[in-house]
């Protein structure tokens, strides 16, 4: 098939997700043809450095073999079988234990697997909800979470979701969420000193904890390091924090590490970012990273806490009534298996923070070089570009503006691909990026933006 029948093709037969149907049918999405460690080909053979990673997804880049090889193998061993009760495979069992032993220093005790980001976040929110009930405080079915958070597409996560235009045209949505103000350095009405932001915020929690009345609330969910908002890094002093005020009120704390898990943000997990040796969630959701994206997992893990309250039960309550029937697919759980060797092997986490350094100082310089940068911000290798129309005044860029669209043209022409969301130029590159490459990638930003602002893109 030549490649104007795959575009035409393309428009003609395929919805893309978060994307207007009628866009996309007049402006042709990139048609990505082959990867090989950190680089892409387009359908014209264009060659770019994947600055996406997929979608924060192909940790270990495009070709690594040994995940390819563990899903070959187990496509030649068992290529599918269930984990409903009654049965298990290997895979699962072997998956499950090597996660629980990753997450010690997380006091996590058990694992639950789907198919995604947004599986992983619904079974987060129901087993919440089904803790409380087995607990006896049956009342206690809220959700508090942050504006700006996103967790996933489904109807819980979905009304979780701190973006109201991923809300908007799916409501009305789960009843009892409440949303409270991200502690955003760049966008606050409090204040300029983020240890004091971290404080102000927090408070917002408690204040709506007490405001909803406790014993009604079951979950704070909160990304450690935002991600698809726009990359929002919270003061150090936020987490541990809001891992008090849970405690002081028995709420639980979910942690979606979604994006940050498994070494994007330099550490294996987001919440070790925060406090002393990091903050203990309850739950965890994950996904992306614990499979390279190789194939869909999802996975949502229950500290003690939770473990030994279902455990406990002798009513017959404790049933959980969730799952898919790819739970635990055998070929994801293989590809998973092989992910986490090497991330151990090759200390990803440690390698992503010393490069993902290099990259965080380069680009912070486009604040003073570009005069439509207002902020650059981030953690290891996820970092956000925000263009604004005024500096001073910090005014993000409205989506009527054509200029994210055209950096990131120049920089798909220069051989890069990034992801822009709204006014925000986001980069989450595999987690095996070298330094060259990293210099390459700020080589062609650098560049792209430039080109922009004097008018020569
Ligand atoms: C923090 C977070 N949670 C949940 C999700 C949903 O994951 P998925 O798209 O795999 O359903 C995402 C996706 O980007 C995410 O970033």
């Amino acid at each position: 098939m030549n490649n104007d029948q795959l575009k035409a093709d393309n428009a003609q037969y395929l919805w893309h997700p978060m994307a207007h149907p009628g866009a996309m049918k007049k402006s042709t999405p990139d048609i990505i043809a082959k990867g090989e460690g950190c680089w892409i080909w387009d359908v014209d053979g264009h060659k770019m450095l994947d600055g996406v990673g997929g979608l924060w997804a192909c940790n270990l880049g495009h070709s690594n073999k040994p995940v390819r090889d563990a899903i070959v193998a187990q496509m030649d061993e068992l290529p599918f079988y269930n984990v409903f009760r009654g049965t298990t495979h290997v895979r699962a069992i072997e998956l499950s234990k090597r996660l629980v032993q990753m997450m010690q220093p997380e006091d996590v005790a058990t694992v639950m697997f789907s198919n995604g980001g947004s599986d992983a976040v619904e079974g987060a929110l129901k087993v919440a909800r089904q803790y409380w009930k087995l607990k006896g405080q049956a009342d206690r079915f809220k959700f508090i979470s942050l504006r700006q958070g996103y967790h996933g597409v489904h109807f819980g996560g979905m009304s979780v979701n701190g973006n109201t235009n991923f809300r908007r045209a799916y409501e009305p949505l789960l009843p009892g969420c409440f949303h409270i103000d991200t502690p955003w350095a760049y966008h606050n009405p409090y204040t300029e000193d983020p240890i004091r932001l971290g404080e102000i915020c927090a408070e917002l929690l408690e204040r709506e904890i007490v405001f909803q009345g406790p014993d009604t609330v079951a979950a704070f969910i909160a990304e450690p390091v935002q991600g698809a908002g726009g990359v929002i890094v919270p003061p150090p002093n936020y987490w541990p924090l809001v891992r008090q005020i849970c405690d002081k009120y028995g709420v639980l704390l979910i942690a979606d590490e979604v994006v940050t898990g498994f070494g994007r943000t330099g550490e294996l997990f987001g919440t070790r970012l925060w406090g002393q040796g990091g903050v203990r969630a309850d739950m965890w959701c994950l996904a992306k990273g614990i499979s390279s994206g190789y194939i869909p997992l999802g996975a949502t893990a229950m500290n003690h806490r939770i473990a030994d309250v279902f455990d406990a039960d002798t009513t017959g309550t404790a049933s959980v009534s969730h799952g898919y029937t790819y739970s635990a697919h055998p070929i994801a759980a293989a590809a998973a298996l092989a992910t986490l060797d090497q991330i151990e092997a090759l200390d990803i986490p440690g390698h992503a923070a010393r490069v993902g350094a290099h990259l965080q100082n380069r680009l912070r310089k486009l604040v003073e070089t570009c005069s439509f940068v207002g902020d650059v911000r981030g953690v290891g290798l996820m970092l956000g570009i925000e263009m604004v129309s005024d500096k001073a005044k910090r005014t993000p860029m409205t989506r009527t503006s054509d200029i994210p669209a055209r950096v990131a043209k120049a920089a798909y022409k220069a051989g890069l691909m990034v992801r822009i969301s709204g006014p925000n130029l986001i980069l989450s590159p595999p987690l095996i990026i070298t330094r060259e490459e990293i210099d390459f990638m700020c080589d062609v930003l650098e560049g792209a933006f430039a080109a922009v602002q004097e008018g020569r893109a």
